[in-house]
């Protein structure tokens, strides 16, 4: 959900290892945190819950079901908007996010609102916690499109969730892959394969350092990395753009959003078996 473009980048189609897709995109949200929460922390609600740009909250959708009482990790989780709510519902949640920057402001907010989100720095390939210590995972557009070894991350919810645990997350519908990024009329032309995974990524002009990647899945691909993992997939919500709703954030518009899916939630319970 990044919604800015450096007027010294250049973008492009090329494979990147994760060690690259990290090192670009740890600096480049310390980079972005402060415009993104002044732009987008009052739609996101100091300790609110939504998931995506649509404006659904977890209020209204239900997708976790209910987290009284229970270990919760959010993975991706920027300024902790997310798990303060699910603090003031009874869960006890824990941030855990690439971004330094996004961190201070996830403390931050612990201080203004007074509900504070134990959060640590780390990584979506590696997290930092004993197997079965969670008994929910989730990501609002946090950390997934970022990660280019997703099956290592998807892997890493299953360690540390206990049996049965649920996981859900949103990330950019993969049908958006095939349009520009525009909240225009121009996002309304499919211009690229569905199924070319080939990552977006953006490159420093002036240093060739690459500065911000996104990585792309087809819902296939989702479904076999969840049932890879041992999760049986529970639910996939579109979440359908409000009529009244008129917000842009980066290539989600009402224009854009009446017309096609700019959001899905996946929504698993671990152990198949
Ligand atoms: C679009 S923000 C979403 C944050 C929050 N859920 C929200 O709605 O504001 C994506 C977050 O994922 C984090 N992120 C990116 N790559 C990550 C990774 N490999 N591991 C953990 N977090 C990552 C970024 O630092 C950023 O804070």
């Amino acid at each position: 959900m990044e919604d800015h473009l450096p007027q010294s980048v250049r973008v492009e189609r090329r494979p990147v290892s994760e060690h690259e897709s990290r090192s670009a995109n740890g600096p480049d949200w310390d980079r972005y945190a402060d415009e993104y929460q002044a732009t987008h922390g009052a739609f996101l609600g100091d300790a609110g819950f939504v998931w995506g740009p649509e404006g659904h909250t977890e209020d209204e959708l239900g997708v976790l079901g209910d987290v009284a009482g229970l270990d919760v990790l959010e993975v991706g989780s920027g300024a902790g908007q997310c798990s303060r709510w699910v603090r003031t519902r009874g869960g006890r949640g824990f941030g855990l996010d690439l971004s330094h920057r996004q961190l201070q402001h996830s403390l931050r907010l612990d201080e203004e609102t007074g509900v504070a989100v134990p959060s640590v720095r780390g990584t979506a390939t590696a997290l930092p916690f004993r197997a079965r210590s969670f008994d929910v995972v989730f990501c609002s557009f946090g950390a997934l499109q970022f990660v280019s070894d997703i099956d290592v991350a998807v892997g890493e919810v299953a360690r540390v969730l206990r049996p049965g645990g649920r996981f859900a997350f949103s990330v950019t519908h993969p049908t958006r892959w095939m349009f520009p990024d525009d909240p225009g009329e121009a996002g309304l032309t499919a211009t690229q394969s569905y199924w070319d995974r080939t990552p977006y990524v953006e490159v420093d002009d002036e240093s060739g350092v690459v500065s911000y990647v996104e990585h792309h899945r087809t819902v296939g691909d989702w479904v076999r990395l969840l049932a890879a993992a041992d999760f049986r997939l529970v639910d996939l919500v579109e979440p359908e753009w409000p009529e009244q709703h008129d917000r842009v954030w980066g290539g989600w518009s009402r224009t854009r959003g009446l017309l096609t899916p700019g959001t899905a939630i996946f929504a698993a319970h671990l152990g198949t078996r």
